[in-house]
């Protein structure tokens, strides 16, 4: 009788955990540098971001800037992809930079090896990625406002930095 109860409440556990487990992927939302603190203000992350990412059906997990290379490898291997958002941090020299680079890196290491790992940037956060990936500063300056181009795609390339 005892097994039998111990059975039916190891079933019932399982399927209980089966049933409630989260499939949602957790996509880290970068934090940025405040461009003019004050008080105690370093860093924020726009609200927006992250309904952008709840209204696809992701959870969000944010990564604080000016955190030790540590934490970030253990923010690293919890989620499942990462989003650099828009902003005004600066690209060159800052928290959200140097944590950009961290992510950036950690992602193509994953990838290389085979663990699908996106990376997501919205305007600053794309330009972020292209100076990563160039490793140089391949910005220039445009007068491109209301000026609708084509999005060429090209055949895949895995960048190795
Ligand atoms: C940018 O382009 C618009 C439209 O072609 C033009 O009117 C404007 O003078 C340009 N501005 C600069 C700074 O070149
Ligand atoms: C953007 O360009 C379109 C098409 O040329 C034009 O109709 C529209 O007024 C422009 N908008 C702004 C904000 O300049
Ligand atoms: C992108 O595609 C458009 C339309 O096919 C073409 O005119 C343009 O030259 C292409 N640009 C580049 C950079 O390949």
């Amino acid at each position: 009788m005892l097994l039998l109860l111990l059975c039916f409440t190891a079933l019932v556990s399982t399927s209980f955990s089966a049933l409630f487990r989260n499939n949602a992927p957790v996509i880290g939302l970068m934090a940025q540098d405040v461009l003019r603190p004050k008080n105690n203000e370093r860093s924020y992350i726009a609200a927006s971001y992250v309904k952008t990412l709840e209204s696809a059906g992701a959870r969000v997990v944010p990564i604080m800037i000016d955190q030790t290379e540590e934490e970030y490898k253990t923010i690293f291997h919890a989620i499942n992809g990462f989003f650099l958002p828009g902003g005004s941090a600066y690209i060159f020299d800052s928290g959200y930079e140097r944590a950009a680079k961290i992510f950036y890196n950690l992602a193509i290491e994953a990838n290389n090896k085979g663990d699908y790992f996106p990376v997501w940037g919205t305007c600053l956060g794309f330009e972020q990625l292209a100076v990563l990936t160039a490793q140089s500063n391949v910005l220039v300056q445009t007068n491109t406002t209301n000026v609708s181009l084509p999005l060429n795609f090209t055949h895949g390339k895995i960048f190795v930095p």
